[in-house]
């Protein structure tokens, strides 16, 4: 069926066939030529495709909704945050655009464990189903319009819901989970497909909507949108209003509420946290804020969303940040009081442009957002603290890159999520080897004329999807009518088929090792049984070079013993360190080293921090050292962590 042209567009069925074929597919030996993504489908499109004007086969395998016959226009969500119930509970009204001439009499949504009351539409009730689980996918919710309406008029959709307390898109706390221990807070994180937990939505990142959020609590709320003002005083629940007028994809749909103060750190931005911790986290971030968005409208045009600000969520949340649309969502873990950690914000202010205003259209592409995002972050980096910061940072984001298996599917840029979760899939990959395919197209035309693409690309996709083969012609596009025959000929000879889907390493560049060499020349040293270290060995290093010389000594191929560990975490001042990143990597050393005096340190992180960049690997080390220990740690703290976490840790403990 595939590369026939013949895809029955937009049909539930269509998915479904898909995804039971494919999920018996080993992912460890790559699917036949014909059957990888985006070489199959029958329709392929030049960059100036419209979907409003062109009606096709989605492109997304991760969605249920039938999205090809309906496009969200405008989403407005009315919820009341009940955090005794632990639950959102309200409505959601979906403005839908006909796309197609025959009167679509279906429309096909996504949801995962919510409670669905009614669906309405012009106040008159729908019939509506949810229908059987299709894991990882959820439930779609199949709402039948029996008259259809004309191709391009909108039909709204009133649907009243509540989630449930298998929402794996919400986190709620009670008093004694938060860091004054007076309120409850709640914050949800919804790439990738967690959306769909929330509300019923086309759940891809294919399909953009503007929202209109009305949140009504007892305590302060901040959402993905401009904050409308309100005067809405005294005691009890009140209302809290955003607007989102760029589109957004349903990823990018984000709340949080508790006890939150804001503080300002830039002339566009504030931070906001809870009140204890405010002056720390402002003292954190105002020195870079402005300078990261000077540097980052210099090199592709002016921020388009208005304000720029970030919520410090309390420890538990998954990761470094996530790139929310005006509140960047962040962990407690970047408030390291060293300012050593702000590239995470470097990082999510990125996505302002690449990810939230010029995004993958699907999973599969998540490339797309995330090397781009590398790529302006380390970009950022070089501007503000020079050239060899540049290399400096690739340089560890190889070193991420080369621990990955060679031949997996899911080391290739472009990679088949048929039947996948996304969750799954994710790795440093997209980051990493994105990267290394934006800086070799940048070294290939030169940073003077790369430069130029930049803008153009962002302005030429801003506020639509795109794919990767729309990113080849976009960029094909503009280097053939630069008027350059030297750049002409040489972009005629990328191996964009090869980049795009050969698994591994790409081909590796030259880096300048400036800012690694002495973290390398250390780790060389440890190398030696006899070596009498000296706080001085550090004492001109970065945080991120200390990071890079305990990358190093990680990977000892014969490792510290448990001795020589506890030396180097004494000496260097590490196992006091109030930077997680740091005494994260050190703890790996540790538990390599089989050093036990560490473990009480291990397990007071493990439950203290969710971010599962830290977690994850500290729980396979432990399990390796004294599984009981991991296992009691695990089942005492997972209840802290994210039901995305807990999972993934349940995986990787082997206890699911
Ligand atoms: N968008 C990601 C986080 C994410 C990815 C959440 C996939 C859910 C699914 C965010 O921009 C990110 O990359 N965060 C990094 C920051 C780092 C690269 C500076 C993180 O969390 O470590
Ligand atoms: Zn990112």
């Amino acid at each position: 069926m595939r590369g026939s042209g013949s895809i029955a567009k937009g049909s539930a069925l269509f998915f479904r066939s898909i995804q039971i074929t494919i999920r018996s597919a080993s992912y460890a030996s790559p699917l036949p030529a014909s059957l990888t993504p985006g070489r199959g489908f029958g329709y392929r499109h030049s960059h100036s495709y419209n979907r409003s004007q062109i009606t096709m086969a989605p492109r997304d395998p991760n969605t249920l909704a039938n999205y090809g016959e309906w496009l969200t226009k405008h989403t407005t969500v009315n919820f009341k945050v009940n955090f005794e119930k632990q639950r959102l509970e309200g409505s959601v009204l979906l403005e839908l655009e006909s796309l197609t001439d025959k009167k679509s009499q279906e429309v096909i949504l996504d949801t995962n464990h919510l409670s669905i009351l009614s669906v309405k539409s012009n106040s008159a009730d729908l019939q509506w189903a949810l229908k059987g689980r299709v894991d990882p996918y959820g439930s779609p919710l199949h709402v039948s319009v029996p008259e259809g309406v004309s191709q391009g008029d909108i039909l709204k959709l009133d649907i009243a819901l509540e989630t449930t307390k298998d929402c794996v898109g919400l986190q709620w706390m009670t008093p004694a989970q938060t860091g004054n221990k007076k309120h409850p807070y709640v914050y949800s994180q919804c790439q990738a497909i967690l959306a769909r937990s929330i509300f019923p939505c086309q759940d891809t990142p294919d399909v953009k909507s503007t929202f209109t959020f009305n949140i009504t609590s007892p305590l302060p709320v901040v959402a993905s949108g401009v904050p409308v003002p309100s005067d809405a005083q005294g005691d009890g629940d009140k209302l809290f209003q955003f607007e989102q007028k760029v589109p957004i994809p349903s990823y990018l749909f984000a709340l949080a509420s508790g006890d939150l103060e804001t503080a300002p750190i830039g002339k566009r931005s504030v931070v906001a946290t809870g009140p204890e911790a405010l002056k720390g986290a402002k003292w954190e971030l105002e020195n870079d804020m402005d300078k990261f968005l000077e540097v980052a409208e210099k090199l592709i045009f002016d921020y388009q969303w208005g304000q720029y600000n970030v919520l410090v969520l309390p420890p538990s949340f998954a990761y470094g940040g996530m790139e929310n649309p005006i509140f960047t969502f962040a962990t407690p873990t970047i408030i390291s009081g060293d300012r050593q950690n702000v590239d995470v914000i470097a990082h999510e202010l990125s996505h302002s442009w690449s990810g939230n205003l010029v995004g993958c259209a699907s999973w599969e592409h998540f490339w797309l957002n995330e090397g781009w995002t590398t790529y302006l972050e380390r970009r950022i980096g070089a501007a503000i603290h020079g050239a060899p910061q540049f290399d400096f940072s690739a340089i560890i984001g190889w070193k991420s890159l080369a621990l990955l298996g060679a031949d997996h599917e899911f080391t290739k840029l472009i990679i088949n999520h048929k039947g996948v979760d996304p969750e799954d899939a994710f790795s440093s990959i997209p980051y990493e080897k994105g990267f290394h395919f934006i800086y070799y197209l940048d070294g290939l035309v030169g940073r003077e004329h790369f430069d130029k693409f930049i803008p153009h690309y962002f302005k030429t996709w801003a506020r639509k999807s795109l794919d990767s083969f729309e990113f080849k012609q976009t960029f094909l596009d503009f280097f053939n009518n630069y008027g350059n025959d030297e750049i002409k000929e040489k972009i005629a000879k990328i191996p964009w088929e090869e980049r795009f889907y050969t698994p591994g390493l790409p081909p590796k560049p030259k880096f300048d090792t400036a800012y690694v060499d002495s973290c390398l020349a250390l780790a060389e040293k440890w190398e030696q049984a006899d070596y009498q270290p000296s706080p001085k060995d550090v004492e001109s290093f970065t945080a991120n070079q200390i990071l890079v010389f305990l990358q190093a000594v990680q990977n000892f191929s014969s490792p510290l013993d448990a001795e020589r560990s506890h030396l180097l975490g004494t000496t260097y001042n590490i196992s006091s360190s109030h930077n997680v990143e740091l005494k994260s990597a050190y703890y790996l050393i540790a538990l390599k080293a089989g050093d036990k005096s560490e473990l009480p340190g291990v397990v007071d992180l493990l439950g203290s921090v969710g971010r599962m960049k830290f977690v994850r690997p500290l729980y396979r080390k432990l399990n390796e050292l004294d599984r009981d220990l991991a296992v009691k740690t695990f089942e005492e703290n997972k209840d802290f962590y994210p039901s995305t976490t807990k999972g993934q840790l349940e995986k990787d403990l082997g206890l699911k």
